[in-house]
């Protein structure tokens, strides 16, 4: 027997307002056909004026503790991963705890971009394992929006914002592949890379700042690592490749998405892909594939899943789950 941190519930939030390509060619000097043909994006969700991280995570926490069936006081612990908290502190989490009405256990925030949600997940299974939570509730959230530079059209056409959510739970399995849950993980990080992208603004250099990123450079090393993380904690679990149900990639570029699917001998109909309608929504991209790919009937019970991201850092990983 071994404990097994299992999926739950999935839920996810989008905000109203949807972007498609053709406004970006009104302001810039770009073109819906660039944008779709270089990255697979065709709109994205921004954010209104008033509406804030906290506000799409705590939207996406509801949904995911009603398809769990769950009230906010069953869950022991938040943890949301985000790079655009609504202020410097307290942390995104304890702010989406209050607004649950969760008035029990502890909320935190974690940091790691664009590859968040794989931290998070990998953090909310050790709280599960360690005994220290039996219900965890991790949340991807983001409004990249607030850190474009809006006339940078090599960035500000590729991202959104949006949220997603799991509940995962405590159960009993086996002990083998077969199992239901988070099965084996694998993160990484190598910060020599950090000039590849980063906000050049922070709360110790005085200032909010933008994304600057050498995409070129990010693609490179996406399609070199992705492939290889996924495959680790697909060994790590006594599984390979031809195992898996559903790769939910990071929704970074569907040229990055197809090139680690091939990479990796992955059919594209085995492939949940969003990117095209949310752009991406860094840490909340995995949260929402999930949700969209569960809601559109791809994902079922039983499905092993194999989920990947890269970001700044850089900072990479991926982990291997049975839904
Ligand atoms: O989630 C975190 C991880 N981030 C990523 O995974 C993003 C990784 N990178 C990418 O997705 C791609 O590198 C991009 C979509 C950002 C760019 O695609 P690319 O094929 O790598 O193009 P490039 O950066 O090499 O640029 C090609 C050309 C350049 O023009 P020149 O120098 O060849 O004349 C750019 O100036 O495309 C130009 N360009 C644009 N043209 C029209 C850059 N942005 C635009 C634009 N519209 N919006």
């Amino acid at each position: 027997m071994a404990g097994r941190s299992v999926v739950v519930g999935v839920g996810h939030y989008l905000p109203k307002r949807v972007v498609p390509n053709a406004e970006f060619e009104k302001t810039l000097d770009t073109t819906d056909e660039w944008i779709r043909t270089r990255s697979g994006i065709e709109r994205r969700h921004f954010a209104a004026d008033d509406e804030t991280t906290s506000d799409l995570a705590t939207f996406a926490a509801q949904n995911a503790l009603k398809d769990a069936g769950l009230v906010a006081d069953d869950i022991d612990a938040i943890v949301l991963a985000t790079s655009t908290a609504d202020l410097t502190f307290p942390s995104a989490a304890t702010m989406v705890q209050a607004r649950l009405g969760m008035t029990r256990g502890f909320a935190f925030d974690v940091q790691a971009v664009c590859a968040g949600f794989v931290f998070a997940l990998s953090n909310a299974n050790a709280l599960i394992l360690s005994g220290q939570a039996e219900r965890v509730l991790v949340i991807g959230a983001e409004t990249f929006s607030r850190i474009m530079d809006w006339t940078d059209r090599s960035t500000c056409v590729l991202f959104g914002d949006g949220a997603g959510a799991l509940v995962l739970e405590r159960q009993e399995g086996e002990g083998t592949s077969q199992d239901r849950g988070i099965l084996a993980i694998d993160l990484n990080s190598d910060g020599r890379y950090k000039d590849l992208l980063y906000v050049d603004g922070g709360v110790s250099t005085q200032s909010t700042g933008h994304l600057r990123m050498q995409g070129n450079q990010v693609f490179r090393h996406a399609v070199e690592k992705l492939s290889k993380t996924a495959e680790t904690a697909l060994d790590r679990a006594g599984l390979n490749n031809d195992d898996v149900d559903w790769i939910v990639p990071h929704q970074a570029n569907i040229r990055i998405i197809q090139g680690t699917a091939k990479k990796m001998g992955v059919p594209m109909d085995r492939v949940v892909v969003t990117v095209q309608d949310h752009g991406n929504t860094s840490a909340a991209s995995i949260p929402l594939a999930l949700s969209v790919g569960k809601e559109r009937g791809q994902i079922k019970p039983g499905d092993l899943i194999v989920t990947e991201a890269i970001g700044g850092g850089l900072a990479w990983g991926a982990i291997a789950l049975r839904w």
